[in-house]
């Protein structure tokens, strides 16, 4: 397994989508890795929204050590430190506070934490994250929000998430303060119960074509 430290703007420049993932079924989390993996996609942000997510993690890290698995959805230390120990090597947060920040730190987890206010950036940019995710990225103003941040947040790099299409990427990331966008359109629920793992493969590959200002 790959077990050097990765940043958060290494995560975020390594493909123009991460994914967003749900899983319910541990069986499904080693192909649908090896899925993404041969579309081109190796950061995979499993969310810990399932009673199974941990186990997926660590199967994952385990049997697929070619991609980076990061843990989404990660709300309190608690969430940090059990994807840390499940081999996570980043994490994303809906929100930010301090104290899921320093959690990341002390367990060498990579953080993009979620923002959608001034107010959230700033306190992310003083505890020395500088790479946001914009949560929930279309309902709190889209590619408008971010050009509007860009003037006084001009040292900060966004991977907007939420609402986010492949018919609307594009748009994000023509803008010079967004590396990449996350997205769940990649795997979806359907395909994965049916072991659709092709379906999975070409929405990864047809990711890579979307072109990226910064
Ligand atoms: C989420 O946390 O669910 C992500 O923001 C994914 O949002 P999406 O389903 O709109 O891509």
């Amino acid at each position: 397994m790959t077990t050097h430290a990765l940043s958060a703007l290494r995560v975020m420049q390594d493909a123009p989508v991460i994914p967003v993932i749900v899983l319910n079924d541990v069986a499904h989390a080693v192909p649908m890795a090896r899925a993404l993996l041969a579309g081109g996609i190796r950061m995979l942000e499993v969310t810990l929204r399932t009673p199974q997510a941990l186990a997926c993690i660590e199967a994952i890290a385990r049997e697929v050590p070619e991609a980076a698995v990061g843990a989404g959805t990660v709300r309190s230390r608690a969430d940090a430190q059990a994807a840390a120990r499940a081999g996570a090597r980043f994490a994303v947060s809906p929100g930010y506070t301090p104290a899921v920040g320093q959690a990341c730190r002390d367990a060498g987890l990579a953080l993009l934490p979620g923002v959608a206010t001034g107010s959230e950036i700033m306190l992310a940019q003083e505890d020395g994250f500088t790479e946001l995710k914009f949560f929930p990225a279309m309902q709190a103003g889209g590619p408008a929000m971010l050009k509007a941040w860009s003037g006084p947040f001009f040292d900060v790099k966004f991977c907007p998430t939420g609402g986010v299409t492949p018919q609307n990427a594009a748009d994000f990331l023509a803008l010079p303060n967004v590396v990449c966008v996350g997205g769940s359109w990649l795997v979806p629920a359907d395909a994965l119960v049916s072991g659709d793992w092709a379906r999975i493969t070409r929405l990864a590959a047809e990711t890579r074509a979307l072109a990226r200002a910064a």
